[in-house]
């Protein structure tokens, strides 16, 4: 395996919320595997903070059993999982009272470490926590804060959030996580923009038919009804995932790999976006599997809210006004319960101005296909002959960029998102973490789409259990004579 780990600075990480759902199954497991790959030191320390009355040994044990569960089956050894465990802490804390700030506060006490706070907790706790770690005296100006997303769910309470984190802690302290930002296709989707000189040149809309962008869930709701029936799919992922996407698909080139540079950018972009119009959006809500309702049962059966008009679905057209991108659409879907998993960002080029071929050989597109998950890779489509006795036919091929191939994936160490933007709260690095301004414009164009919905009393279209989605979604593209690419 190859491994380009570089040591990160000595910290204490409390986790808000340290026994929660989040800590077990994705931040502890990622810190477990980031320890295995040393790039913990020795002496970390993290801190498990929690309503349950735990001790250190009881909370040693709770996470002993996550990572067995949801660790992945990455090889390790007895004495590396002791050792990790070993540099657990924990402590009862009440979030919203006295209880267990003082033991904190000790435990922090006179540190010269990097200080990290994970708030991994309902967004209503945040700022009880923030006030009360200002409170208690660790809230100095190098503590640095990580929340979770929903950051907010509209416009107005994104803007109190921030506001309230605003008394407590500066900007350059706030961590929001978007862990699509932390999947390595998403960085490697600025490398190849940025890194050749191939794309640039031919990447607007003299070059640009138009770009679609896909996250195809299989799975439903699961056990967070509660949560997502006030959210639907387009507080759940367009505001923050997709929308990150579009960002770095259309921004500009920033300066620099600098955090600010890069969001500023990604900035504009939103604030560039048009609002989209009711006949340039469906939303859609899936219905029970046939046969097997028990395992797989519809939309308001999982949420528990039989007349339900949250949706499940959602396929956009976006537009972005300004000089790069007047005039090419972007298609944005995701959705839950559909055919397939697959995330997918697709470039679909012009087609050439004249084909000397002659209308016979028929007309190719390039098409460059960026894949977040699963099967991670580039695919470049370019046109060739096809081969063999017959005349001049043309057919499409694939340029391959598997990185799975290229690069022997066996060898290259893997790291999931959390675990990436966890050591990048360690080293101070916020490029790929939202500002406050971006999540507030990212709501102030969400907002007149759900408001619109909620002033028609729009109810969602029904779409089949393992479909592609409604039939409506396929008719937004196909009456501009376009097609999504198929989820597989
Ligand atoms: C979360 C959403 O942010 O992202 C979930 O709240 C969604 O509803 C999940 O399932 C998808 O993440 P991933 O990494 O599995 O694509």
């Amino acid at each position: 395996m190859v491994s380009r780990v570089i040591p990160v600075d000595l910290f204490d990480l409390v986790i808000f919320g340290g026994t929660g759902d989040l800590a077990r199954r994705k931040i502890l497991p990622g810190l477990f595997r980031r320890y295995c790959a040393e790039q913990m030191p020795q002496e970390a320390r993290i801190i498990g903070a929690a309503r349950s009355d735990l001790d250190a040994q009881g909370y040693r044990q709770m996470i002993r059993e996550a990572i067995a569960e949801f660790g992945g089956d990455s090889a390790h050894s007895d004495e590396q999982l002791d050792g990790f465990l070993a540099q657990l802490e924990y402590v009862t804390i009440d979030a919203r009272g006295d209880q267990g700030w003082k033991e904190l506060q000790a435990m922090m006490a006179g540190t010269t470490r990097v200080e990290a706070y994970y708030f991994s907790v309902a967004p209503a706790l945040f700022g009880d926590i923030a006030e009360r770690l200002q409170k208690w005296g660790m809230a100095d100006v190098d503590a640095r804060i990580v929340v979770e997303k929903p950051f907010g769910r509209d416009l107005a309470t994104a803007k109190a959030l921030n506001a309230t984190l605003a008394t407590y802690f500066n900007e350059d302290q706030i961590y929001r996580i978007d862990h699509y930002l932390g999947k390595e296709t998403v960085q490697n989707l600025m490398a190849v923009r940025f890194g050749n000189m191939l794309f640039e040149p031919l990447w607007n809309s003299q070059y640009v038919d138009h770009i679609q962008i896909t996250v195809a869930e299989t799975v439903g709701v699961g056990g967070r009804g509660e949560y997502y029936d006030k959210s639907g799919a387009m507080r759940d992922m367009v505001q923050n995932h997709l929308m990150q996407l579009l960002c770095l698909i259309a921004m500009e080139p920033p300066a620099r790999f600098s955090p600010d540079a890069v969001r500023d950018e990604k900035l504009k972009v939103i604030r560039a976006l048009d609002p989209v119009a009711s006949h340039h959006i469906v939303r859609g809500q899936y219905q029970a599997e046939p046969c097997n309702e028990a395992a797989n049962p519809g939309y308001r059966t999982a949420v528990d809210n039989p007349r339900s008009r949250t949706e499940s679905f959602v396929a956009l057209r976006a537009e972005i006004s300004n000089w790069r991108w007047a005039g090419t659409p972007f298609y944005l879907r995701t959705g839950k319960c559909l055919a397939a998993r697959a995330s997918e960002i697709t470039v679909v080029f012009k087609d050439t101005p004249h084909s000397i071929f002659g209308e016979d050989a028929g007309r190719h597109r390039n098409v460059l296909s960026i894949r977040l998950q699963p099967d991670e890779g580039i695919t470049l489509g370019v046109t060739i002959k096809e081969p063999g006795p017959g005349g001049m036919r043309l057919i499409d091929v694939p340029l391959d960029m598997s990185f799975a191939e290229a690069l022997k994936e066996d060898e290259v160490e893997q790291v999931d998102a959390y675990e990436r933007l966890i050591m990048d709260v360690i080293r101070g690095n916020q490029t790929l973490f939202m500002r406050g301004d971006e999540v507030e414009a990212a709501w102030a164009w969400t907002d007149p789409i759900i408001e619109g919905w909620q002033a028609r009393n729009d109810v969602p279209k029904p779409y089949d259990f393992g479909s592609d989605g409604p039939t409506d979604a396929t008719e937004l593209l196909r009456r501009e004579g376009r097609a999504w690419r198929p989820v597989t």
